[in-house]
């Protein structure tokens, strides 16, 4: 450790404290770690271990680029709780190569942009019912329970191929999974029923398959050598991976616009914005607030430290997508930036499946939503809405509006 690392005026435990006045941006204590300890030793707040934080732009692209970082929970040093259940089968997030990667393959064709695309008119229609009954409303309305959080339900509902009848059943599940205030053990038994659910509605896909992806991956699975058991995780991995984001993504972003009347102005008086304006707001607003976990599997140097096998590693991706070296007046909402790949939804081997999925809603979301309610505003000052600090997942817990 050298001198420059005994800073004590930085923080020395993860996660770090956003400052209370400007909830839409990352902890202030990032940009001095990107200057002055850009890769530095930090104890985890909640086991005590001490990992590697990564905090620039370039590091993050080096480590989450290189296989010798491991995503597996097993892999020693990996950055876990202690109490953390190792995740089961078929959740390909937490794996390497080559079990990642036969899993991966297998879904990667339901992800393709046709395939998003075929999803789009449905996608659209029930943005357009979610917005509508929310107008219909006596305001001020909860925005999250409205929209943000029914939207990747259902589209994950959609997407897999779920009955009609059980929507509701899953609706209800996934809030809980997805909720980190409920009880620990009141979600994993939740989903351990949602997991023996799932099991059935597999079996069921296979005995008579329709157009839909879990009966496709039932028609797969076998040539690809993957068992019934992992396709029942996958379609778990999905559910988990494509709803706290999305609902979270939904609530920071548009808190941001709500702040930045003027890009709602923008947005709407050119509307072929919307691509680029929904970039720009998934970089600002980066969800994954707790970072990127890793832990190496051999001696790596990275930015003139050596990252020794078995070190854990956490690549703070809110960190990377405000570095002034490579994003001009990194905190400004502008959506004529240059465009530059951010990494929120990660880089590398384990890059987001879901993302194009991810954009397709979040572009119905704010053009509806502008365009439907046009007086859309918070109906409480912004210093009183509940954001989501302590979560792995930034965003807020509520949004009441008004219009
Ligand atoms: C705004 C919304 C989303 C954000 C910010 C997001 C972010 C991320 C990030 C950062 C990773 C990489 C994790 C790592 O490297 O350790 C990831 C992986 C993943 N995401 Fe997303 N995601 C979003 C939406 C979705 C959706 C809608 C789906 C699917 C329904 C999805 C499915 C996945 C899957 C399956 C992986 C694992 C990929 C792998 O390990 O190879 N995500 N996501």
């Amino acid at each position: 450790m050298d001198a420059a690392d005994i800073d004590a005026r930085l923080p020395d435990t993860y996660p770090m404290e956003r400052a209370k006045a400007c909830p839409l941006d990352p902890p202030p204590a990032y940009g001095r770690f990107r200057a002055e300890r850009p890769i530095t030793r930090i104890t985890l707040d909640f086991d005590g271990g001490e990992v590697w934080l990564v905090t620039r732009y370039e590091d993050a692209r080096t480590i989450l680029g290189d296989p010798r970082f491991s995503s597996d929970f097993s892999t020693p040093g990996f950055p876990a709780r202690l109490t953390a259940r190792p995740p089961g089968p078929g959740t390909f997030i937490r794996m390497d190569p080559p079990d990642h990667s036969r899993l991966r393959r297998m879904l990667q064709p339901e992800f393709t942009r046709r395939r998003v695309e075929a999803l789009r008119p449905a996608i659209d229609g029930i943005v357009t019912k979610l917005v509508d009954d929310m107008a219909s409303r006596t305001p001020p309305v909860d925005l999250v329970d409205a929209l943000a959080l029914p939207l990747p339900s259902m589209v994950i509902t959609e997407l897999l191929g779920v009955p009609y009848e059980d929507r509701e059943y899953f609706h209800e599940t996934t809030k809980v999974i997805g909720n980190q205030s409920v009880d620990p053990r009141r979600r994993i038994q939740v989903r351990d029923d949602l997991k023996t659910y799932l099991d059935k509605l597999v079996a069921a896909k296979e005995a008579e398959p329709a157009d839909d992806l879990l009966s496709r991956l039932g028609e797969r699975r076998e040539a690809a050598g993957v068992s019934r058991e992992e396709v029942v995780g996958i379609a778990t991995l999905l559910m988990v991976a494509g709803y706290e984001t999305i609902a979270n993504q939904i609530g920071a972003g548009t808190v941001a616009l709500l702040e930045n009347p003027e890009r709602i102005a923008e947005l709407r008086a050119d509307p072929a914005k919307l691509p680029a304006a929904v970039e720009e707001i998934i970089r600002h607003q980066t969800v994954i607030d707790y970072g990127l976990r890793r832990a190496a599997t051999a001696d790596v140097e990275v930015g003139g430290r050596l990252i020794r096998k078995g070190d854990g590693v956490v690549v703070v991706v809110a960190s990377a997508n405000r570095d002034e070296s490579v994003f001009e007046c990194p905190d400004r909402l502008d959506f004529d930036r240059e465009q530059h790949d951010h990494f929120s939804f990660g880089y590398g081997l384990h890059q987001c499946m879901g993302q194009i999925l991810a954009r397709a809603q979040l572009e119905a979301v704010w053009s509806t939503l502008f365009d439907r309610i046009p007086g859309l505003r918070l109906a409480i000052p912004v210093d009183e809405v509940k954001f989501r600090f302590d979560m792995f997942v930034y965003g807020v817990h509520e949004l009441p509006v008004t219009w």
